[in-house]
């Protein structure tokens, strides 16, 4: 091509990758074209260029060593569910909780109209050249993908989250597959005039074609809509993947756990965005508790799939954590702070006059900080004003390997066999601490009814109850309803081994009292509920049946160490009836939204506990 160098180094073979690189640095008419080789000296660099750019800080090498502060543009904190697109050949096959365009107009606008967003949109930038893979370098369950970003943020943090660099491409070879992931913050830079420090634009477009496997996302250089390998690849795509070749994509993290008798277990659980995935994955049990032992082996998303011999192994796909900071600290989540001793990447939290960081909930405040929009912030103006240090939705962005407790098979490429499903929104009244499926398809329902009040983790209003099926909603790559009937089939694959299914277990740490303060002491004291399971899954723990399943009473549980009482633990296990006929009503709009392909199983199980209810 003419004006520009592909530069690509002597070790990329792949002609197809090279010819699409070729032709996306012609449409968005990038300066340069930079290919990431993966290495410490280029991460270095590239984080030294940021730092000169404005977009990183480098905090104090002697509190935080290796890291880094970035702060976004305020435009530009969170996932932005409604600019996100499935755009299948069929509307039907997004399904209803999808935003859907015909690929072919979606194309016109974003890759061949006059207008076409992506036309010169790197102008005056690097495009980077990111190839990455999902999965152990290698494993036959892994999958490679090729973002091409005109943001060096984006490189450093896909370098922390994913296998990235060179060693990629030696995988994929002549001829390898990859799924194409373009990615641009829509802002080409004017000759002679000094860039912004986050540069982005106001129109967001979060792109997914499941047919051709491709992704196109612009505007947005922030978490999921940047960073391509996790929930645009890992989920919409993944999960699309999986309905065809009999896997699963899941918002899970995944966790072992071992019991006083030494037996490992492991368990994979699926809450909404910021409801407190990576805390679970990092629990470490009340001492009273003695013998338990939790390591993580993911803490956001888990691929799953059938085994020959009749179990569900489950890898984490990502090789990082792109965690929320507030209300992380050493008493919630000790290992999570331990992660962040060093080598970090914050974002969008406040910095300190030590050249530290500090987030709300972090622990004891600042005298003074520098918010995450780059403004004074002392406690008094906080309670003046109500201005926040750190934005609700701020992260961090750490190697999986920073932290103590890893699971020593977290990078295995076989997976681990998983033995309980945990589903569990954030829900401020009507659902129990914790209820046991009886069969796997009262679990489905479970699953698929599930509530969450929303969070900062998605722009728009927080705090309010939506349905968040399989906490997939804002990542099904597919109709929804034909991934409940996925998920109900997976069953009948399983069986024929003769195998006991993982049980299924629905929770809810987030109900509140009269004073509006949680309950539920949660974190490490949600060890109590996983023994409870683990020892239903050996068979010794009881609990009682109820309309919707089994709960455990007050002297089911373990209560060392801990004071709470026989009046309090009924307030947050118990199902009220009207609560119950008033959520059944929530189910119903949900099944009316999803009606097309919804299985016939979910309509039955929801008319069995209407019944009850009524009668
Ligand atoms: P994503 O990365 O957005 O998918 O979120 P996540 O599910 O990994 O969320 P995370 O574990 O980071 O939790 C986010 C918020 O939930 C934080 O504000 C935590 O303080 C809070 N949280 C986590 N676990 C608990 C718990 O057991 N009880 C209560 N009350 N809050 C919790
Ligand atoms: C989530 O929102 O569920 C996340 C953060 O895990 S992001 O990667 O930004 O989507
Ligand atoms: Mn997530």
């Amino acid at each position: 091509m003419e004006g520009l160098r592909l530069n690509a180094p002597a070790y990329v073979k792949n002609a197809r990758l090279i010819a699409w690189v070729s032709e996306i640095a012609a449409l968005t008419e990038a300066a340069e074209v930079y290919w990431c080789d993966g290495s410490q000296e280029e991460y270095d660099r590239l984080c030294q260029q940021l730092v000169e750019a404005g977009t990183f800080k480098k905090l104090n090498p002697a509190k935080r060593p290796g890291s880094f502060l970035a702060c976004s543009d305020p435009s530009d904190v969170a996932r932005v569910e409604d600019r996100t697109f499935i755009c299948s050949q069929n509307k039907a096959d997004a399904g209803p909780t999808n935003n859907w365009m015909d690929p072919a107009e979606m194309r016109t606008l974003l890759q061949t109209g006059d207008q076409a967003l992506f036309k010169g949109a790197m102008r005056g930038r690097t495009l980077y050249v990111v190839p990455f893979s999902m999965g152990p370098l290698g494993s036959p369950i892994a999958h490679i993908g090729v973002e091409l970003s005109d943001s060096a943020y984006v490189a450093v943090n896909m370098r922390i989250m994913t296998r990235m660099g060179k060693k990629v491409l030696d995988v994929l070879g002549a001829d390898g597959e990859f799924v194409p992931c373009v990615h641009t913050v829509g802002a080409p830079r004017v000759a002679g005039q000094k860039d912004v420090a986050w540069p982005c634009n106001q129109t967001k477009y979060i792109v997914h074609y499941p047919e051709t496997r491709e992704i196109w996302s612009y505007g947005s250089g922030y978490g999921g809509n940047a960073l391509l390998g996790k929930k645009c690849f890992a989920l919409r795509i993944a999960s699309t993947m999986g309905r065809d070749q009999g896997w699963l994509a899941e918002h899970m993290l995944i966790l072992g756990v071992t019991s006083p008798a030494g037996k490992k277990y492991h368990v994979a659980a699926a809450f909404p965005s910021a409801c407190g995935k990576t805390n679970f994955a990092m629990l470490i049990p009340p001492a009273a508790l003695e013998g338990w032992k939790v390591t993580t082996i993911g803490d956001d998303i888990a691929w799953i799939k059938p085994h020959a011999d009749g179990r569900l192994y489950a890898i984490n796909p990502e090789a990082g954590y792109f965690g929320v900071a507030p209300g992380t600290n050493f008493e919630t989540n000790p290992n999570c702070m331990r992660s962040l001793d060093k080598d970090v990447i914050f974002t969008n939290v406040a910095l300190t006059d030590d050249g530290d960081v500090w987030w709300e909930g972090m622990g004891e405040a600042p005298a003074h900080a520098i918010d995450w929009q780059g403004k004074d912030w002392t406690p008094a103006i906080a309670k003046e004003t109500g201005a926040k240090a750190a934005h609700p939705n701020a992260r961090f962005t750490v190697a999986a390997t920073n932290n103590p407790a890893l699971d020593p098979a977290w990078d295995d490429a076989a997976g681990v066999p998983i033995d309980a499903f945990i589903f569990g929104g954030r829900r401020s009244t009507t659902v129990p601490l914790v209820t046991e499926a009886r069969n796997w398809m009262e679990g489905v329902y479970m699953a698929a009814t599930m509530g969450s009040e929303t969070t900062a983790a998605a722009a728009g209003q927080q705090g309010v109850v939506r349905r968040d099926p399989f906490a997939m909603l804002p990542f099904m790559g597919y109709n929804m309803s034909d991934y409940f009937q996925h998920w109900l089939d997976m069953e009948h694959k399983l069986e024929a081994s003769g195998r006991t299914l993982p049980k299924i277990y629905c929770v809810n740490w987030f109900r509140k009292g009269a004073d509006g303060k949680f309950v539920w002491p949660g974190y490490g004291d949600n060890m109590r509920v996983m023994k409870w399971m683990i020892e239903r899954i050996e068979g010794q723990a009881q609990g009682e049946e109820h309309f919707f399943g089994i709960s455990p009473r007050y002297d089911d549980l373990s209560w060392a160490g801990l004071d709470f009482s026989r009046e309090k633990f009924d307030s947050i296990i118990d199902a009220a009836p009207e609560a119950w006929r008033a959520e059944l009503k929530l189910h119903d709009e949900l099944f009316t939204q999803l009606a097309y392909h919804l299985p016939q199983e979910l309509k039955d199980t929801k008319a069995r506990i209407a019944a009850h209810l009524a009668g």
